[in-house]
């Protein structure tokens, strides 16, 4: 029995294939590669009751996932983060089966370090010592935090309007920190001539091919969480795009193992309205999207204008009969605090937004009201502190309340 039943890579559009023992980037034509396992061998040596009594991390799933010695698995203890229910929240928008997979409760507290802990892991199994990415912020945070334990140099370029709190994250631990004053595509650019100029390994959105294993754990989770069904509805915040694509991949992969039935979940692209090439491109029946000019957002993990994977949330979306779907930014910021106020938990603006549009999608009818949905909440609100307006009395000392 292996510890992983990783095969060969291989390109989605010209379906040609690479090794996965040598560090690899993207196809010749292009494309980001995806990752290919031995399905049959493993459906041999493994179940689904294999995984009762493992491990509470993301590496439960090892054998699905691509590192081939355990002891080159860097780990800060991620994964299997509480699938929720949402009940009063649920009642209200009369969906009763509404669930939260809250990626909230993890280190560096978004969902960025499946990507990382994944990502990092097989760099270190393929002999990278240092490693370059844009970011908007939380992937920044946790690839520097991961590369930093693996023993890997980092270099980390986000925009000066990402999350203060990301930079500090990337600052501690010992990253070469750099803003731009501009969106992650321009950080995107210099990273671009970087890695040519010092011959750096890149480790940007989907120009490595670990990042989205990382991320399909999310999907084996919430099957795991639902004893082995999938919902009928899946909501994510989409910006590169990795998490939709992962989800979609892990339970492609699960069905092709036989330990799930049915139908796949309708998958939602959830976008900001100031940032919605997605949404514009399913709109228009396009296989593509366009660069998205000017965007702007709170919810700053999804500002990303153009990414490199849309063919891929795309064809996601056509394959599960699911949509796009853009909210502005002052219904998601109103969303953030109702949650907080009806079930106690202070999630973040792109998780927010998750739960606006399942609300819309069930106004519409799109979403029925025996659905099982799950909305994903990619990162705790205390990440974003500055986007809640508090206003407080002070209070005198020795001063009395009055009711
Ligand atoms: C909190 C949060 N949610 C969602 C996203 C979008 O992620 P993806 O690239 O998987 O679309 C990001 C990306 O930065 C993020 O930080
Ligand atoms: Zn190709």
């Amino acid at each position: 029995m292996k510890y992983s039943y990783i095969s060969h890579l291989s390109c989605p559009k010209c379906n040609k294939t690479y090794d996965h023992q040598e560090p690899q980037q993207l196809c010749t034509c292009g494309s980001p590669l995806l990752v290919n396992y031995n399905l049959d061998e493993l459906g041999k040596y493994v179940s689904r009751d294999s995984f009762v009594g493992r491990t509470a991390s993301l590496w439960r799933y090892h054998e699905i996932l691509p590192v081939v010695n355990e002891k080159d698995v860097v780990t800060l203890g991620e994964g299997m983060t509480p699938l929720l229910p949402m009940p009063v929240i649920g009642d209200e928008m009369d969906i009763p089966n509404l669930y939260m997979k809250d990626e909230g409760i993890i280190p560096t507290g978004t969902f960025k370090a499946r990507g990382a802990a994944v990502g990092v892991s097989k760099a270190k199994e393929l002999g990278v010592t240092e490693l370059a990415m844009p970011t908007n912020g939380n992937a920044g945070a946790a690839w520097s935090l991961y590369a930093a334990r693996a023993g890997i140099k980092s270099t980390i370029i986000m925009p000066v309007d990402a999350p203060k709190i990301t930079r500090n994250e990337s600052a501690i631990s010992g990253s070469n920190l750099y803003l731009v004053d501009g969106l992650i595509s321009d950080a995107g650019k210099i990273v671009a001539e970087a890695v040519q100029d010092f011959v750096l390994f890149d480790a940007s959105t989907l120009k490595e091919p670990y990042r989205i294993e990382g991320k399909k754990t999310m999907g084996l989770e919430i099957a795991e969480q639902l004893n082995w069904n999938m919902p009928d509805v899946i909501l994510y915040p989409t910006g590169g795009g990795v998490g939709i694509i992962g989800i979609y991949k892990a339970l492609t992969e699960l069905k092709q193992l036989g330990w799930v039935e049915g139908e796949l979940p309708r998958l939602v692209a959830v976008q900001a309205e100031g940032c919605a090439p997605i949404v514009k491109a399913w709109k228009e029946g396009k296989a593509e999207s366009e660069f998205w000019s000017d965007s702007e957002t709170v919810a700053f993990g999804i500002n990303v204008p153009k990414a490199l994977g849309d063919f891929l949330v795309l064809e996601a979306l056509y394959q599960t009969k699911g949509c796009a779907i853009a909210i502005e930014d002052q219904s998601l910021l109103q969303e953030q605090k109702r949650i907080a106020e009806l079930e106690g938990a202070f999630i973040c603006p792109e998780g927010a937004a998750t739960f606006v549009a399942a609300r819309r999608l069930r106004e519409s009818g799109w979403i029925k009201q025996d659905d099982v949905v799950v909305a994903l909440n990619t990162g705790m609100g205390i990440k974003y502190p500055d986007t809640v307006d508090v206003e407080v009395e002070v209070l005198q000392k020795g001063e009395i309340l009055r009711k």
